[in-house]
Parts: C-alpha cells; structure tokens; sequence
C-alpha cells in the first residue's frame, strides 16, 4: 500500500476498542496502515490489538498486534524495543491510552490517582525514553499523544484527576518536541473533543446524571458548535496530518478535534 506514511513503521498504544466499534487508536491505526504503514498495534486487552492489526491487513496493510500495559514499564519498553529490532526503526509513535474516574474528587483515592497519572503521564515518559533512540539514530521520527477537550475545559461533570494529567499531558509533548528538535524528532498532541467510541457508548449514560444513552447523546452533540459527536476517525485524519511530512514543520503543538467546542461558551438549553 503506498501513501503518506510509506515504507515507515507506526506504534500505536491503547490500539484496541472497548467492544464493537471503533475507538481512536483503532481508528488511528487504520489510518495509518491505510497510509502505507506497518503497524504495531499495541493494547491491554490482546484479542483488540488483534483484531485492529486483523482490520488494517483486511483493508490491504501490514500490521501485528502485542500486548501491552502501559502501566507496566518494563513491558512497554520491550514492546518497543521489539518493534525496532524486529524492523530497524520505528517512524511514528502515537500514544492513545488515556484513564481516568470521573465523578466527586472525594471518591478518588490516591491509588486511582497514581493509576491514572501513571497511565496518562508516566507512560508518555516511558514510552518515548524507549523510542528517541531508535529514532534519533534514523535522523528523527514523531511522537503524537491523544489528549482530551477534558484537559483544556471543565466538561460539565467532575473529572479532575483525568483532566489534569490530560492537561499535563499537552505540556509534555510540547517540553518533549523542543527537547528532542535536534534529533529531528516533532511532537505533537491531538486533543479530542467529544468524540463517539465504544467507551463512551458505556460510560455516557452515567456521566450525565443518570440519562438514558440516546438523551445523554443529543445532550453531549448539542453543547457542539458542529452539532454532533465527533468521530474516531475525525481524530484518526488529524493524526495522520500530523504523522505525515505535511506536518513537517509543526512541533511542540496541538490540534483540536472538536467541532468548534474549546471556542465557545453556551447558554444551557441552547
Ligand atoms: N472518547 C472520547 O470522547 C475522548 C475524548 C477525548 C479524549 N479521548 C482520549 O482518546 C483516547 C482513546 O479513547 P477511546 O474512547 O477511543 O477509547 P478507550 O480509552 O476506552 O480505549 C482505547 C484502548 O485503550 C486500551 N487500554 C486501556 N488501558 C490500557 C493500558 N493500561 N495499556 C494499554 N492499553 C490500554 C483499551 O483496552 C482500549 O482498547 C484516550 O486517551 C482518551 O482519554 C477520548
């Protein structure tokens, strides 16, 4: 398959769905593979990686699927290394595992505090301490993380612990681009606005007090200029742009996958 990303090999973490459907890094890797990428499709749960790498070769790419707990260090960095030794480099690493609990902080210990900022924060570290020297020995190579609306805004239920490593999450990216421009290595975040995966068809209802899935839906699409959800794939193509020599000259930025939400204030009811 040739495209954008032709001939590089792709790492994508947290490349699974929750169930039917497609989530973001799914979607991400599709896009990618769909792009003339090898991808590595990493993700906890194995039958998901599985399944996405099975979706990219259906759609005539090349990928292969591992599992991985980004809350394992050890784990993560030998999946990586694996890649590179498997393949001689490795172009692109997207980082999409994102943990969180929403609810009253009060409910939130200490441990699910560590688990999340672990899984959101301390993995980016781990993950990219393993690949810049595989890249900067090829001359470079770029780093994407997904973020969240959720790291920029309050979105209208209690979600500090994920909002605030989401939020330092996007500062990451940024201290990590100027630190490795040298080697040649761009890094940027996509921060996802309300987007519609599988997780969310599970937790919706939920997070906004209790309605049912299909009001929870109008409710989340109506706070959106575009008047709807987003899509994983809307995230996907903003991750492609940016993996991709188009981007050759952004670094140490975000791209806002959100419908025109981060640019409004809105009355309630409207
Ligand atoms: N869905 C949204 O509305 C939305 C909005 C903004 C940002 N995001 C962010 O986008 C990313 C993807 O979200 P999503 O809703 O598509 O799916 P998700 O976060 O529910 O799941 C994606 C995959 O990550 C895997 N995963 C979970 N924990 C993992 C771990 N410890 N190690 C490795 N893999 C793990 C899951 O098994 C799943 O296959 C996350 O970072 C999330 O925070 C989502």
């Amino acid at each position: 398959m040739s495209g954008q990303l032709s001939g590089r090999v792709a790492v994508v973490l947290g490349a699974g769905s929750l169930g039917e459907g497609i989530g973001i890094g799914k979607a991400i890797a599709l896009a990618f593979a769909g792009a003339g990428a090898h991808v590595a499709a990493f993700d906890v749960d194995l039958a998901a990686a599985q399944e996405t790498a099975r979706l990219c070769e259906e759609a005539g790419g090349r990928a292969e699927a591992g599992a991985v707990d980004v809350l394992d260090d050890a784990a993560l960095t030998a999946a990586i290394a694996g890649v590179a030794e498997r393949h001689g480099r490795i172009d692109v690493l997207h980082c999409n595992v994102g943990l969180g609990k929403a609810g009253p902080s009060a409910a939130t210990s200490a441990a699910d505090w560590r688990r999340i900022a672990d899984a959101n924060l301390t993995s980016l570290h781990v993950a990219t301490s393993a690949v810049v020297p595989v890249m900067s020995a090829r001359g470079g190579g770029v780093v994407l993380a997904t973020s969240s609306i959720a790291g920029l805004r309050d979105v209208g239920y209690p979600h500090l612990a994920y909002g605030a490593t989401k939020a330092a999450a996007i500062h990451f990216m940024r201290l990590f681009a100027i630190e490795h421009a040298a080697a040649g290595i761009r890094a940027n975040t996509v921060i996802a606005g309300l987007i519609d995966t599988p997780r969310i068809r599970k937790t919706l209802a939920s997070s906004y007090g209790g309605r049912s899935f299909d009001e929870a839906r109008a409710a989340r699409a109506a706070q959106v200029p575009l008047a709807r959800m987003g899509t994983a794939e809307d995230v996907a193509d903003a991750a492609l742009f940016l993996a991709s020599d188009r981007a050759a000259y952004i670094t140490g930025t975000e791209l806002l996958v959100d419908g025109g939400l981060a640019a409004t204030v809105r009355q309630a009811g409207t």
